[in-house]
């Protein structure tokens, strides 16, 4: 979706051509003596907008307007939540008329976080999945024009807001194609194209490079699939070569079958996206192509099928991880850990300041954490609280979830260092205490997204999360670098 941002208030509104508007009308409202204003004073004044935020009013062709359609939201106080639900209840109005050209106004100056919403809420619910159809319907908004008086006020947080839906939107089309579509070798081209924006490089290994590492716990899950397996390595160059970037590390599991302890059939279907946290990454690099902000980032991605042939990886073999230690595969389903262990023993050679794994992890953080927040493991306070809050501003929720070392108990075993499973209970954080031991030389964060990567239900698909969390973070490290710079230089 394509979005631009105009100074300019109700008075020029009624003047724009485009397929539909959309008018966000806040509580306290005060009209000027343009004809949109008057048109929407007459109406709240007859109450037939009422001020609950997410009831709307549809006209056609309202006079003095240069838009045929029209349609009112009422948005309560404006906050981020009003506008959600007032975009959703007016574009679900808008639906039959597909409009291809939206121009979206505000009543009241939005601020910049309900601006933000609004932008991404609109993102959200007309994003349609086409790739693999034979005659794709034209996308309800292709363009979003909006108009607020404030413009100049929201142009930085706007921007922002412009590439994430860029990145959310190019993760929810990885994570949404088959996996017949998006083998490891597809997501290893579309990181190849996204290496072609400035700052970008991309570099790409396939079995025998990974052999040459040791990957021994990677190869293990893909020695089960006839594809090739993918160790996709991104780069984005924005500030000093010397300076330490964050690493950014996804599970790529392009299909998830569970291996030799396969899963059970209902719902099988949905393993494609467990390279979320792979399309993730690509995401923000999209987005980081966009912002061009002054830092170093590399994404690393694992990204293989977790199939079953006559070599698969068999519960109780033995593995070597990359890191020298060993891991008895007691499950073939705790697939991802493996990928991820020797992405994070890999990662040690940028010496980042962070690294940030995301990962279609664990069913136990559905469990635990629904659909609403991802699950955020972190030994440190300081970057749990910044992953923390970037999800709080970018409106992509995490909750901080327990690494007592007492969760590791399971994980024991007479056979190998680490066994890659420890029983059901507390599941998300035994994972998380697997990885952990393979991330004991940088700060290190883990986001489990198996519950918040993807909507189930009629909405079905992909959701882009955590795009927006992630790029948040990202930028709030230029800004902390900068201070830093500063306070060296005095
Ligand atoms: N990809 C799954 C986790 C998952 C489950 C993601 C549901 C999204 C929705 C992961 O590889 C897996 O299978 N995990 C197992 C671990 C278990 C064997 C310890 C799980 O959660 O059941
Ligand atoms: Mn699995
Ligand atoms: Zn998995």
């Amino acid at each position: 979706m394509n979005v631009e941002l105009k100074a300019a208030g109700l008075a020029a509104v009624a003047q724009h051509e485009c397929d539909a508007l959309l008018v966000l009308v806040a509580d306290g409202f005060k009209p000027g003596k343009d004809k949109l204003s008057q048109c929407i004073a007459g109406i709240t004044k007859a109450g037939d907008l009422p001020a609950k935020p997410g009831k709307t009013l549809s006209l056609y062709r309202p006079q003095g307007l240069v838009a045929r359609r029209v349609v009112l939201a009422a948005v309560g106080d404006g906050s981020s939540q009003h506008m959600r639900s007032a975009v959703v209840a007016a574009l679900g109005g808008l639906k039959s008329a597909s409009p291809q050209q939206l121009t979206v106004a505000f009543g009241l100056p939005p601020s910049a976080s309900a601006l933000r919403a609004v932008v991404q809420a609109i993102s959200d619910a007309t994003y349609s999945y086409t790739t693999t159809k034979s005659k794709p319907e034209p996308r309800t908004v292709h363009t979003a024009c909006f108009f607020a008086e404030n413009a100049e006020d929201l142009r930085t947080e706007f921007d922002r807001a412009r590439a994430i839906v860029t990145g959310v939107e190019l993760a929810k089309e990885w994570a949404n194609r088959p996996a017949n579509h998006a083998t490891p070798t597809d997501l290893a081209k579309a990181a190849k194209a996204l290496a072609k924006g400035p700052g970008m490089q991309c570099e790409v290994l396939g079995p025998k490079e990974v052999a040459k590492l040791g990957m021994g716990a990677f190869m293990a899950v893909a020695q089960g699939s006839d594809q090739p397996l993918r160790f996709i390595v991104l780069k984005y160059t924005g500030a000093p070569k010397a300076q330490a970037p964050v690493v950014l590390v996804g599970k790529g599991i392009t299909f998830d079958s569970g291996g030799i302890s396969i899963k059970p059939a209902p719902e099988m279907d949905e393993m494609k996206y467990d390279m979320s946290g792979a399309a993730s990454v690509l995401g923000v690099f999209a987005a980081l192509a966009q912002l061009q902000p002054r830092l170093n980032v590399v994404g690393l991605i694992a990204s293989t099928e977790n199939l079953i042939n006559g070599s698969a990886v068999k519960p109780g073999d033995v593995v070597t991880s990359m890191s020298g230690q060993t891991i008895e595969i007691l499950n073939t389903d705790a697939e991802g850990r493996l990928v991820l262990c020797d992405a994070l023993t890999y990662a040690e050679r940028f010496k980042p300041t962070a690294v940030v794994d995301i990962a279609t992890l664990t069913g136990a953080c559905v469990i635990a954490l629904g659909n609403v927040r991802s699950g955020l493991f972190c030994g440190s306070d300081a970057l749990a609280d910044a992953l923390h809050a970037a999800g709080e501003r970018a409106q992509d929720l995490c909750w901080r979830m327990p690494l007592d070392d007492d969760y590791a108990e399971g994980l024991k075993t007479h056979y190998a260092d680490v066994a890659n499973v420890g029983g059901r209970a507390g599941g998300a954080i035994s994972a998380a205490k697997f990885l952990q031991r393979f991330a004991t030389k940088f700060p290190w964060a883990h986001l489990d997204i198996a519950g918040t990567a993807w909507r189930g239900g009629a909405a079905k698909g992909a959701t882009g999360r955590p795009v927006g969390l992630l790029v948040e973070y990202l930028l709030a490290q230029t800004a902390a670098q900068s201070a830093a710079t500063v306070r060296a230089a005095k």
